[in-house]
């Protein structure tokens, strides 16, 4: 039974066919030199507008957010036309996208910063144990140790709002019908946000208030740009990866949603951290949520159609985000609607590289 999973959802000024959201999937094949979006992007694109709700990759909004090699941006003119061919192939096909907007902070190595500079953070503590993907100078691709960053000072900080507000002009332009900020995932908003990796003296460090006042300096500026209602974002409380470890991860979610609620914001996006390895939410924490997140609110993380429509028939979630399935599976929203089974993902070809394993997982039809 998919029926709730499978039922409309109004979302902002859009009226959404159904729940299934595509979850922001890094994909690193951004056309080079420049990183921006290709023809073989809005086909990748195109092919899943079946779903409710498509969010792109992250997406970088400047060079100094950049963590690894061949991901978009939407910081520079050309890249903004490379995103209008997406929106206009998704569009065509009678799907609807939002563009995941990402600052990777200390996610990064000085391979991808301009003129070799430290990448930025909260406060000069390296990531431990991450990496950035990156282009070495002898040609060669792969990962290396993030660097070394540099706390942000205080005066910066409004540069990289507009950072924000900037690529949310662009992005509507683009023919984006929404914008989901990036708080999640260990990059520069959650390393503001969490506890082990902020230790500002300034009025972005210390409180939880002090520590949520980017996230949401972000968020007002990415208001003002397009609107309440056409913005969500993304949180990932429990997070473990990129060395983030956040003693205060559940209230400061609470405190996020509660004024998420008061600036009216479209949606609210929790990756749950069981895919990534840390521990799952509880039943209360989710509740929680919901109970202090007035708009839509979307769930992530290792769901199936069966677990998502018992999620939304909870009442606790309006929809569900799939990231792998839909990698692998093209047509999921008719799969699911058909009970059919699923194309497994392939691990080796999500990220780089060019049509296999990115555009040519067939669909039903295709399959016959
Ligand atoms: C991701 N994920 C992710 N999350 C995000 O916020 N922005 C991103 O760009 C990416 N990129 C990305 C690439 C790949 C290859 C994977 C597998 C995952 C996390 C993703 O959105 C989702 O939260 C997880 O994949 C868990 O959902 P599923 O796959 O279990 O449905």
């Amino acid at each position: 039974m998919t029926s709730r999973l499978l039922s409309p959802l109004d979302l902002g000024p859009l009226k959404l066919p159904n729940r299934v959201f595509m979850a922001p999937l890094t994909r690193a094949r951004a056309g080079q030199p420049g990183d921006v979006p290709s023809e073989l992007n809005a086909e990748y694109y195109a092919q899943r507008a079946g779903a409710g709700l498509i969010v792109s990759e992250a997406t970088q909004v400047s060079p100094q957010g950049q963590g690894y090699a061949w991901t978009p941006g939407i910081h520079s003119d050309a890249q903004e036309a490379g995103w209008k061919q997406v929106t206009d192939a998704v569009h065509a096909n009678g799907g609807r996208i939002a563009a995941q907007l990402w600052h990777v902070g200390r996610i990064s190595h000085t391979l991808l910063q301009a003129d070799g500079a430290a990448p930025v953070a909260p406060s000069a503590l390296v990531a431990e144990g991450a990496n950035a993907f990156v282009v070495r100078p002898d040609g060669s691709a792969g990962n290396e140790p993030t660097s070394m960053p540099r706390a942000l000072e205080t005066g910066e900080i409004p540069g990289i709002v507009e950072q924000f507000a900037q690529a949310a002009r662009r992005a509507d332009r683009a023919g984006f019908d929404l914008v989901e900020v990036h708080a999640a995932n260990g990059y520069l908003l959650q390393q503001f946000l969490s506890t082990n990796s902020n230790e500002r003296q300034d009025r972005y460090g210390g409180s939880l208030e002090n520590r949520a006042r980017f996230t949401l300096e972000v968020v007002d500026a990415v208001i003002d740009a397009i609107g309440a209602q056409r913005v969500g974002v993304r949180i990932s409380p429990h997070f473990t990866g990129h060395d983030i470890a956040d003693g205060q991860a559940e209230e400061s979610a609470l405190y996020l949603a509660r004024e998420f609620t008061r600036r009216g914001i479209a949606y609210l996006h929790v990756a749950e951290p069981d895919w990534a390895g840390g521990p799952e939410l509880s039943d209360e924490f989710r509740q929680a949520l919901r109970e202090a997140f007035a708009g839509v609110l979307v769930f992530c993380g290792g769901y199936t159609a069966e677990s998502a429509e018992a999620r939304i028939a909870s009442g606790v979630a309006d929809a569900v985000a799939f990231g792998r399935p839909f990698i692998a599976n093209p047509d999921l929203v008719t799969r699911f609607a058909e009970g059919a089974a699923l194309n497994k993902p392939d691990p080796s070809t999500f990220y780089g590289g060019g049509a296999h394993g990115y555009t040519d997982y067939p669909t039903l039809g295709q399959a016959e």
